[in-house]
Protein backbone atom coordinates (compact mmCIF):
# COMPACT_ATOMS: atom_id res chain seq x y z
CA UNK A 1 0.00 0.00 0.00
CA UNK A 2 1.68 3.26 -0.90
CA UNK A 3 -1.20 5.77 -0.45
CA UNK A 4 -1.66 7.49 2.68
CA UNK A 5 -4.58 8.00 4.82
CA UNK A 6 -4.72 10.87 6.80
CA UNK A 7 -8.08 11.77 8.83
CA UNK A 8 -8.89 15.19 9.65
CA UNK A 9 -11.80 15.05 12.26
CA UNK A 10 -13.01 17.16 14.85
CA UNK A 11 -14.49 15.77 18.32
CA UNK A 12 -15.68 16.90 21.72
CA UNK A 13 -14.19 15.44 24.93
CA UNK A 14 -16.27 12.55 24.91
CA UNK A 15 -15.52 11.92 20.78
CA UNK A 16 -18.94 13.68 19.65
CA UNK A 17 -18.73 14.20 16.44
CA UNK A 18 -22.33 14.77 15.27
CA UNK A 19 -25.87 15.83 15.69
CA UNK A 20 -28.68 15.62 13.91
CA UNK A 21 -26.86 15.20 10.40
CA UNK A 22 -24.63 18.54 11.52
CA UNK A 23 -21.93 19.36 14.17
CA UNK A 24 -22.38 19.81 17.28
CA UNK A 25 -21.16 23.30 17.43
CA UNK A 26 -20.56 26.13 15.60
CA UNK A 27 -16.87 27.04 15.42
CA UNK A 28 -16.01 29.00 12.35
CA UNK A 29 -11.98 29.03 13.07
CA UNK A 30 -11.98 25.52 13.19
CA UNK A 31 -13.95 24.94 10.03
CA UNK A 32 -11.62 27.26 8.02
CA UNK A 33 -8.84 24.69 9.16
CA UNK A 34 -10.61 21.56 7.77
CA UNK A 35 -11.74 23.44 4.43
CA UNK A 36 -7.80 25.16 3.94
CA UNK A 37 -6.34 21.79 4.30
CA UNK A 38 -8.82 19.59 2.52
CA UNK A 39 -9.06 21.89 -1.05
CA UNK A 40 -7.56 20.59 -3.67
CA UNK A 41 -7.05 16.71 -2.19
CA UNK A 42 -8.14 12.92 -2.67
CA UNK A 43 -10.71 12.86 0.23
CA UNK A 44 -12.52 9.53 1.65
CA UNK A 45 -15.76 10.13 2.94
CA UNK A 46 -19.34 8.32 3.72
CA UNK A 47 -22.02 8.57 1.61
CA UNK A 48 -24.25 10.16 4.39
CA UNK A 49 -21.60 12.87 5.17
CA UNK A 50 -21.06 13.20 1.32
CA UNK A 51 -25.11 13.56 0.67
CA UNK A 52 -25.13 15.96 3.71
CA UNK A 53 -22.14 17.80 3.48
CA UNK A 54 -21.14 17.74 -0.38
CA UNK A 55 -20.53 21.14 -0.54
CA UNK A 56 -18.35 21.99 1.85
CA UNK A 57 -15.63 19.79 0.32
CA UNK A 58 -16.12 22.31 -2.99
CA UNK A 59 -12.56 22.48 -4.47
CA UNK A 60 -11.65 18.50 -2.94
CA UNK A 61 -12.01 14.93 -5.06
CA UNK A 62 -14.40 13.07 -3.41
CA UNK A 63 -13.93 9.13 -3.26
CA UNK A 64 -17.45 7.76 -1.54
CA UNK A 65 -17.92 4.86 0.18
CA UNK A 66 -21.17 3.09 -0.42
CA UNK A 67 -22.63 -0.27 -0.88
CA UNK A 68 -24.84 1.56 -3.26
CA UNK A 69 -24.61 3.64 -5.68
CA UNK A 70 -25.01 7.70 -5.65
CA UNK A 71 -27.59 9.45 -7.56
CA UNK A 72 -26.83 13.25 -7.94
CA UNK A 73 -22.64 12.85 -8.41
CA UNK A 74 -20.41 11.49 -10.68
CA UNK A 75 -17.61 11.09 -7.82
CA UNK A 76 -16.24 7.45 -8.06
CA UNK A 77 -18.09 4.98 -5.37
CA UNK A 78 -15.87 1.76 -3.39
CA UNK A 79 -17.38 -0.75 -1.78
CA UNK A 80 -14.27 -1.28 0.87
CA UNK A 81 -11.31 0.11 2.38
CA UNK A 82 -9.00 -2.30 -0.29
CA UNK A 83 -11.45 -0.62 -3.36
CA UNK A 84 -9.66 2.51 -2.44
CA UNK A 85 -6.30 1.27 -1.96
CA UNK A 86 -6.62 -0.40 -5.48
CA UNK A 87 -7.51 2.57 -6.87
CA UNK A 88 -4.89 4.80 -4.92
CA UNK A 89 -2.82 2.58 -6.69
CA UNK A 90 -4.02 2.44 -10.05
CA UNK A 91 -4.14 5.96 -10.48
CA UNK A 92 -0.86 6.74 -7.91
CA UNK A 93 -2.64 8.83 -5.34
CA UNK A 94 -0.37 9.57 -2.56
CA UNK A 95 -2.40 10.58 -0.15
CA UNK A 96 -5.87 10.52 0.94
CA UNK A 97 -7.78 12.71 3.38
CA UNK A 98 -10.07 10.66 5.50
CA UNK A 99 -13.17 12.93 6.17
CA UNK A 100 -15.82 11.24 8.24
CA UNK A 101 -18.26 10.42 8.76
CA UNK A 102 -18.29 7.91 11.83
CA UNK A 103 -18.61 5.03 9.86
CA UNK A 104 -15.48 5.70 7.79
CA UNK A 105 -13.42 6.61 10.54
CA UNK A 106 -13.68 3.87 12.08
CA UNK A 107 -13.43 1.50 9.02
CA UNK A 108 -10.29 3.26 7.88
CA UNK A 109 -8.73 3.44 11.19
CA UNK A 110 -6.58 0.55 11.14
CA UNK A 111 -4.78 2.16 7.65
CA UNK A 112 -4.38 5.83 9.17
CA UNK A 113 -0.87 7.29 8.97
CA UNK A 114 -1.53 10.72 10.20
CA UNK A 115 -4.36 11.95 12.57
CA UNK A 116 -5.40 15.57 12.48
CA UNK A 117 -7.20 15.69 15.10
CA UNK A 118 -9.18 18.90 16.38
CA UNK A 119 -10.86 18.34 20.35
CA UNK A 120 -13.25 20.66 21.24
CA UNK A 121 -14.19 21.69 24.53
CA UNK A 122 -17.46 20.05 23.75
CA UNK A 123 -19.23 17.74 26.55
CA UNK A 124 -22.61 17.89 25.11
CA UNK A 125 -24.91 15.53 23.17
CA UNK A 126 -24.30 13.92 20.26
CA UNK A 127 -25.73 10.95 17.87
CA UNK A 128 -22.59 10.11 15.98
CA UNK A 129 -19.26 9.40 17.77
CA UNK A 130 -15.55 9.09 16.66
CA UNK A 131 -13.88 5.21 17.17
CA UNK A 132 -12.03 4.64 20.55
CA UNK A 133 -8.62 5.05 19.99
CA UNK A 134 -5.37 6.26 21.97
CA UNK A 135 -3.32 8.32 22.00
CA UNK A 136 -0.64 5.99 22.70
CA UNK A 137 -0.75 5.00 19.55
CA UNK A 138 0.45 8.14 17.89
CA UNK A 139 3.81 10.38 18.58
CA UNK A 140 2.56 14.29 18.27
CA UNK A 141 4.01 16.05 15.35
CA UNK A 142 2.39 19.59 16.01
CA UNK A 143 0.08 21.04 18.23
CA UNK A 144 -1.72 24.52 18.82
CA UNK A 145 -4.23 25.78 21.82
CA UNK A 146 -7.10 27.48 20.05
CA UNK A 147 -10.30 29.07 21.71
CA UNK A 148 -12.30 26.70 22.73
CA UNK A 149 -10.62 23.65 20.47
CA UNK A 150 -6.87 22.41 19.92
CA UNK A 151 -5.14 21.00 16.99
CA UNK A 152 -3.43 17.97 17.51
CA UNK A 153 -1.06 16.62 14.45
CA UNK A 154 -0.05 13.13 15.26
CA UNK A 155 1.59 10.38 13.56
CA UNK A 156 1.35 6.65 14.04
CA UNK A 157 4.26 5.02 16.44
CA UNK A 158 5.67 2.86 13.70
CA UNK A 159 4.98 -0.53 16.05
CA UNK A 160 1.26 0.10 16.07
N1 LIG B 1 -16.86 16.35 13.55
C1 LIG B 1 -16.34 15.91 12.41
O1 LIG B 1 -15.13 16.06 12.17
C2 LIG B 1 -17.22 15.25 11.39
C3 LIG B 1 -16.70 14.88 10.16
C4 LIG B 1 -17.53 14.25 9.25
C5 LIG B 1 -18.86 14.00 9.55
N2 LIG B 1 -19.34 14.37 10.77
C6 LIG B 1 -20.73 14.05 11.14
O2 LIG B 1 -20.91 12.63 11.06
C7 LIG B 1 -22.27 12.35 10.76
C8 LIG B 1 -22.34 11.38 9.59
O3 LIG B 1 -21.62 10.18 9.92
P1 LIG B 1 -22.28 8.71 9.81
O4 LIG B 1 -21.44 7.76 10.61
O5 LIG B 1 -23.74 8.79 10.12
O6 LIG B 1 -22.21 8.39 8.25
P2 LIG B 1 -20.96 8.33 7.21
O7 LIG B 1 -19.80 7.64 7.86
O8 LIG B 1 -20.76 9.66 6.61
O9 LIG B 1 -21.58 7.40 6.04
C9 LIG B 1 -22.08 6.12 6.33
C10 LIG B 1 -22.28 5.38 5.02
O10 LIG B 1 -21.01 4.93 4.51
C11 LIG B 1 -21.20 3.74 3.78
N3 LIG B 1 -20.41 2.67 4.39
C12 LIG B 1 -20.24 2.40 5.71
N4 LIG B 1 -19.47 1.30 5.86
C13 LIG B 1 -19.15 0.88 4.61
C14 LIG B 1 -18.39 -0.21 4.12
N5 LIG B 1 -17.82 -1.11 4.94
N6 LIG B 1 -18.26 -0.36 2.79
C15 LIG B 1 -18.85 0.54 1.95
N7 LIG B 1 -19.59 1.59 2.36
C16 LIG B 1 -19.74 1.74 3.67
C17 LIG B 1 -22.68 3.41 3.85
O11 LIG B 1 -23.28 4.01 2.70
P3 LIG B 1 -24.59 3.36 1.98
O12 LIG B 1 -25.70 3.47 2.99
O13 LIG B 1 -24.80 4.19 0.77
O14 LIG B 1 -24.24 1.92 1.67
C18 LIG B 1 -23.12 4.11 5.12
O15 LIG B 1 -24.50 4.38 5.18
C19 LIG B 1 -22.94 13.69 10.50
O16 LIG B 1 -23.59 14.11 11.68
C20 LIG B 1 -21.76 14.62 10.21
O17 LIG B 1 -22.06 15.97 10.50
C21 LIG B 1 -18.56 14.99 11.69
Amino acid sequence: MRVKFIAIAAHGKGRQIGLNGGLPWNLPAEYQHYKDTVRDQYVLVGRKNFELHGSDIEGSMPLVLSRGSLEKSTAPVFDSMSAVVDYADTMAIDKIYVIGGGEIYNLSLPYLSEFLCSVVDYEGPADTYFPEYSFYDWEMVHQEIHDHWSLYHMRKRPDF
